[in-house]
């Protein structure tokens, strides 16, 4: 695991948003497995100019997220279906068949999580999984205490996750409990594992993980110790305690 302090926010964002370039633009046929957060903004901004700048052919990309909301409409403002379209994929024209995000209504959840996995084996490895961190650890939606060898499924959130989305909320009383989440070990099947770390919110777990000689359970992100292809990617305020 390699921890890259770049100093900016912009460089930070800007370097991930390059790896990620690189390979949809030299490997066509590339899968990603993407992320969203306030921290990935930057990221997709960078990413669409360099992939329009460069008229790279994405006809053949496609894309796994790693989690959404249980039963919020597609088309909500915080979806992150919505999210998605914003930043990326309306912008660089992709099609419905090639994106996916799990599928969260109360319909057949099981069914639909065992198909999203299996969707992912099938055409995968992911060539680079992009991740998040929350202030307490998890990655995706996978919560503290998450067992290693989880798959995608239903999740309840944290009061602490909970908290941290309802900023995005005009109404506390809207925001999520509940999400569909790429399981830990479904992020780990991944070729390449980039993750995201920006801002003073992030120091304190990202000191802890730097600390750690060895994964445990109570810090999803220490799952990547286990990975052989990780960077873990600061800015100077993220980096502070380290
Ligand atoms: C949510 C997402 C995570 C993301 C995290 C941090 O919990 N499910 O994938 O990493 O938020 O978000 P932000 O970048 O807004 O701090």
């Amino acid at each position: 695991m390699r921890f890259i302090n770049l100093g900016s926010r912009q460089d930070a964002s800007h370097y991930v948003a390059i790896e990620m370039f690189k390979e949809i633009h030299y490997n066509k046929c590339t899968l990603l497995g993407l992320a969203t957060g306030g921290t990935m903004k930057d990221v997709y901004l960078k990413l669409v100019e360099l992939l329009q700048v460069n008229h790279t052919d994405i006809s053949c990309l496609e894309t796994f997220n790693l989690d959404e909301y249980f039963m919020l409409d597609k088309n909500d403002p915080n979806s992150y279906m919505t999210y998605m379209k914003q930043h990326l994929f309306d912008k660089i024209g992709m099609k419905e068949s090639q994106f996916h995000l799990p599928d969260n209504d109360e319909i057949d959840v099981e069914e639909d999580n065992e198909a999203y996995d299996q969707a992912i084996r099938e055409k995968g490895p992911l060539h680079i999984q992009l991740l998040g961190i929350g202030e307490n650890g998890h990655i995706g939606f996978n919560e503290p205490g998450t067992p290693f060898n989880s798959k995608t499924r239903l999740v309840d959130l944290t009061e602490t996750t909970i908290a941290a989305n309802s900023r995005y909320f005009e109404d506390e009383e809207e925001v999520p409990t509940k999400a569909i989440s790429m399981g830990i070990d479904t992020i780990l099947s991944s070729e390449r594992i980039i993750l995201l770390a920006l801002g003073e919110k992030k120091a304190e777990i990202m000191a802890k993980l730097y600390s750690m000689k060895a994964p445990d359970e109570l810090i999803p992100a220490s799952s990547l110790l286990t990975h052989k292809n990780v960077e873990i990617v600061m800015d100077n305020a993220t980096a502070r305690l380290i």
